[in-house]
């Protein structure tokens, strides 16, 4: 009996060897555990057949069932680290990666193109000494012209280019000029005024020079000994900052109905230099604004006494400026956000 149990203890000592040494991952070796050496094993069943065995034999089977136990554990811990120690090589060489590879280059995102313009713009008026003004985009009749001295038949009430507004009074539009902060901030505030005001303007009108919705900045500057050569001073600066020292400028007469005198300022071309060409219309000059002195019918809404006060205008198109500052076409670019035309700028 002590014989047949002591073979099977050398049988399995030398199985539960061969199957450690074969196992090729930690779950594997695991199984080869509990297989031999748990509850359930097969050294416990073996042993259970000590029983029957005499007094004198049982502590040589004992022994022996010992010494298994303790080589099976060393050779498991044993092992356990080569495989892990394996696996960590195996990661090593998989997971290696090539730090000498160039990094892979983030594009971060700029700010539109007409954004940009209107932030150069702004900042410069800034320095000149102006401060920034906003209204609302969808804006009284009263606002966007009765206070602007247009008078009822005036052509640019006309439906073809004012977005007009559905609304219980009927008097709203979406604003076609920013000019309508220029009342607004004389309403709250008494001279001395020198604001800019930005924002979206919109007109019914679409072509290759045209949007429905563009960008004006307005200026307006209201004191006691304010003249025209105040604005044209201003002006004069200010086209040097935007178009560079030496690009000549023209005062030209014009008319609107809520500055008088007005006059639009123009740029040499920026396409032909002046010997003439399809975008100046061969007059060698591009419009780049719309200004004046303040009406004195204009103050007489704002209750500001005329007598007492005068008052310059301006107001400029973003769009129109970005387009001559960078040679571009076409509006609608600035409006398709196609990522290869922006990321130009
Ligand atoms: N509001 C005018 C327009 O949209 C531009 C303009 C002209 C504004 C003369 C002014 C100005 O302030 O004095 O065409």
């Amino acid at each position: 009996m002590i014989n047949e149990i002591l073979n099977n203890i050398a049988e399995l000592s030398q199985k539960v060897m061969a199957d450690i040494k074969n196992s090729t991952d930690l779950n594997q070796i695991n199984d080869v555990r509990v297989k031999i050496l748990g509850k359930k094993g097969e050294l416990t069943a073996i042993l259970k057949q000590m029983g029957r065995l005499s007094a004198e034999e049982r502590p040589v089977v004992g022994a022996k069932a010992n010494e298994l136990r303790e080589a099976a554990e060393k050779a498991i811990t044993e092992r356990i680290t080569r495989l892990k120690a394996q696996s960590f090589e195996a990661a090593l060489i998989n997971e290696a990666m090539d730090v000498t590879l160039p990094g892979r280059a983030h594009a971060p995102g700029h700010r539109h193109p007409i954004s940009q313009t209107m932030a150069d713009i702004i900042s410069n008026f800034r320095r000149l000494g102006f401060s920034v003004q906003h209204g609302p985009d969808v804006e009284k009749d009263y606002y966007n012209f009765e206070a602007l001295n247009f008078p009822p038949e005036h052509p640019a009430r006309d439906m073809q280019d004012t977005f007009y507004i559905d609304s219980d009074d009927g008097n709203l539009v979406l604003r076609t000029h920013t000019s309508p902060i220029q009342i607004r901030t004389m309403e709250k505030t008494r001279p001395p005024v020198r604001i800019i005001a930005p924002g979206a303007v919109y007109r019914s009108d679409s072509d290759i020079t045209h949007s429905p919705m563009f960008h004006q900045i307005e200026g307006l500057a209201v004191d006691r000994k304010i003249t025209m050569a105040d604005l044209k001073g201003l002006l004069t600066e200010f086209c040097r900052m935007t178009f560079g020292p030496n690009k000549p400028l023209r005062f030209r007469p014009s008319f609107f109905p809520f500055t008088e005198p007005s006059a639009e300022v123009d740029i040499r071309c920026v396409i032909c230099n002046g010997d003439g060409c399809r975008v100046c219309k061969n007059t060698g000059w591009l419009e780049i604004l719309g200004s004046g002195m303040v009406d004195p019918a204009v103050f007489g809404f704002v209750d500001y006494d005329p007598e007492e006060f005068t008052g310059f205008a301006f107001g400029m198109g973003i769009e129109r400026i970005a387009m001559l500052r960078h040679g571009i076409s076409d509006i609608r670019l600035f409006f398709e956000n196609d990522i290869r035309f922006l990321s130009q700028f």
